[in-house]
């Protein structure tokens, strides 16, 4: 990803952290996932007073890019106030979509505290490949 791209990708993902619903853990995560054809999806943890039920920001906003028929994905920024990597939840379901993926963690000054790669976050991963037999779509 060109530095421009990364800078806005982060960019995306502190403004969408504005909207984190984190009223328990007061930790609030913004993520930003980019397409192969350009497009941004943010995403916001979202919490819940029955725990469990919360959601990180990467899932989010990964489901809401295949919600909207988006499946070939670049790269994801995520925004913490101290640079938090991704969860491990999180790098298996990024991982259903390609480890290839570039992975920028920045804190809240817009700061890169960690690039890198699923691949690197998430070696020898269990994904579609994993499966005997081929999918059905
Ligand atoms: N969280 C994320 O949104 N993404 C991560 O990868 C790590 C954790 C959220 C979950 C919870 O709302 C808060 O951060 C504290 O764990």
């Amino acid at each position: 990803m060109k530095p421009e791209m990364q800078a806005q990708l982060i960019r995306a993902a502190q403004a969408a952290r504005q909207h984190a619903y984190a009223p328990y853990s007061r930790y609030p995560v913004g993520a930003a996932l980019l397409t192969r054809s350009g497009k941004i999806y943010t995403g916001v943890n979202v919490e819940n007073a029955a725990f469990p039920s919360g959601m990180c920001a990467e899932r989010v906003a990964v489901f809401k890019a295949v919600s909207e028929g988006e499946q070939a994905f670049a790269a994801i920024a995520v925004v913490t106030e101290n640079g938090g990597a991704p969860c491990g939840a999180c790098r298996q379901v990024l991982a259903e979509f390609g480890t290839d993926l570039e992975v920028v963690v920045a804190d809240t000054s817009g700061k890169v505290v960690l690039k890198t790669t699923l691949e690197a976050l998430l070696p020898a991963s269990f994904g579609p490949q994993s499966l005997p037999r081929p999918e059905v779509r």
